[in-house]
């Protein structure tokens, strides 16, 4: 554990006098130096324009940049390369699909189905789309537990469901959802399914093949990379039947002022000059994370999770939000009386870094019935007495505030 600490240069720092404990990682993970020393060597021995260029500065950056694409397609099993599309994150993965496949396929009638635990990226771009289409949102409702209720699911599916869109792992109560099982629930009736791995991807290992999705949309800088940088995986026929989503270079062969060809994948969805800093940096990520081993992070996080849940119990008023058998890494709370944000206002005067609020899940907000709960989720990094100092400043903090 010490040796994983010193290669994150931010947990060396203090906040408000107090070592930092950041338990803030399912909005973002801090940056091993490795990532960092992998931008800066880009900027400082290599920075020049990809693909275009003869030049050596030009090939090197374009092998670099392209050779996150080749580890992009082991790390999650794609069929091939071309099917690794770079996209800034997991909201312009989903954009994507929606502004593409989605206007292309979807009409007036037709049914997409999201669920009521989504993160509002993956809400708003349906919401559009149906708006613009006059197709139907149809949402799967959750229980009290935040599991999805499949068998609620399984009435919502018909032969007017065109998509399903769903969360791999919820951001605000950790549950993870039976992707595979919904996704051959979906085919079934015809269905395209995207699998939003915005939390899952650092925590789960990700098999593209293996799990039937369509599409699954990721972000680097939730999984030790850079912000700015994710990943759209989509089946190749559907990518390829797929039009551009923007325009401009790179993403077409020809252009003349009558006529326009695009490009091939995966470059017909890669217009102008891209993230090259960052996309370079996050296949570094990537190969830091599977050095450790997921299975290791894994076996960390979830011994993380049990005792963070047990010690929560003793705090007088508290209710864990999220209580599903299936969950990791995240424990979302409320305190009777006690409003989030004056928690995460009190921990962050011990060096605590917690979240606080709806988590951009405002529907799953409504369905509990609460304003926001307070969020604390774990990385490879964290360890039990930064969890004992999260009890102790949460015992101290619902002194004060109750
Ligand atoms: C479940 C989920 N989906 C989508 C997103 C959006 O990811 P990004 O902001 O990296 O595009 C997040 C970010 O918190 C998330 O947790």
């Amino acid at each position: 554990m010490a040796a994983i600490r010193r290669q994150f240069p931010v947990l060396e720092r203090q906040v408000k006098g107090k070592p930092l404990v950041y338990l803030d990682n399912a909005a973002t993970t801090q940056k091993p130096q490795a990532v960092i020393d992998a931008i800066t060597e880009y900027y400082s021995g290599y920075n020049a324009n990809i693909h275009r260029g003869i030049h050596t500065l030009a090939e090197e950056a374009t092998a670099a940049f392209e050779s996150t694409r080749d580890t992009i397609r082991d790390f999650i099993n794609a069929e091939s390369r071309e099917q690794a599309i770079f996209t800034s994150g997991t909201t312009e993965g989903i954009n994507l699909v929606a502004q593409t496949w989605g206007r292309q396929n979807i009409k007036a009638g037709d049914e997409i189905i999201i669920s009521n635990m989504e993160h509002h990226s993956n809400i708003v771009p349906w919401y559009m789309l149906a708006q613009e289409k006059g197709a139907v949102l149809k949402v799967i409702p959750i229980t009290d537990e935040g599991e999805l209720d499949m068998e609620a699911f399984d009435t919502l599916l018909t032969e007017r469901t065109k998509f399903v869109s769903i969360v791999h792992v919820s951001n605000a109560l950790g549950t993870v959802n039976p992707v595979a099982d919904i996704i051959s629930k979906a085919h079934e009736v015809g269905a395209v399914v995207l699998v939003d791995g915005a939390q899952s991807t650092v925590h789960l290992d990700i098999d593209v093949q293996a799990m039937d999705c369509d599409f699954f949309v990721f972000s680097s800088h939730k999984l030790y990379g850079p912000t700015g940088i994710g990943a759209l995986y989509g089946k190749k026929e559907l990518l390829e039947a797929m039009p551009p989503y923007q325009g401009g270079g790179e993403m077409i062969k020809d252009v003349s002022f009558t006529t326009i060809t695009w490009n091939d994948l995966p470059y017909k969805f890669e217009a102008g000059t891209p993230n090259i800093a960052d996309t370079i940096a996050f296949k570094t990520a990537i190969e830091f994370t599977d050095g450790i081993g997921k299975d290791v992070i894994r076996r960390h996080e979830e011994e993380l999770l049990a005792y963070t849940t047990d010690a929560l119990q003793a705090i007088p008023g508290l209710r864990i939000i999220g209580t599903s058998p299936h969950k990791i890494s995240v424990v979302s709370f409320v305190v009777d009386g006690v409003h989030p944000q004056d928690i995460g206002i009190l921990l962050d005067n011990r060096g605590i870094a917690v979240r606080t609020g709806h988590h951009c899940a405002q529907p799953l907000m409504d369905r509990l019935c609460i304003r926001g709960t307070t969020r604390a989720s774990f990385a490879m990094y964290n360890t039990k007495s930064e969890v004992d100092v999260l009890v102790e400043g949460l015992h101290k903090a619902v002194k004060l505030l109750v």
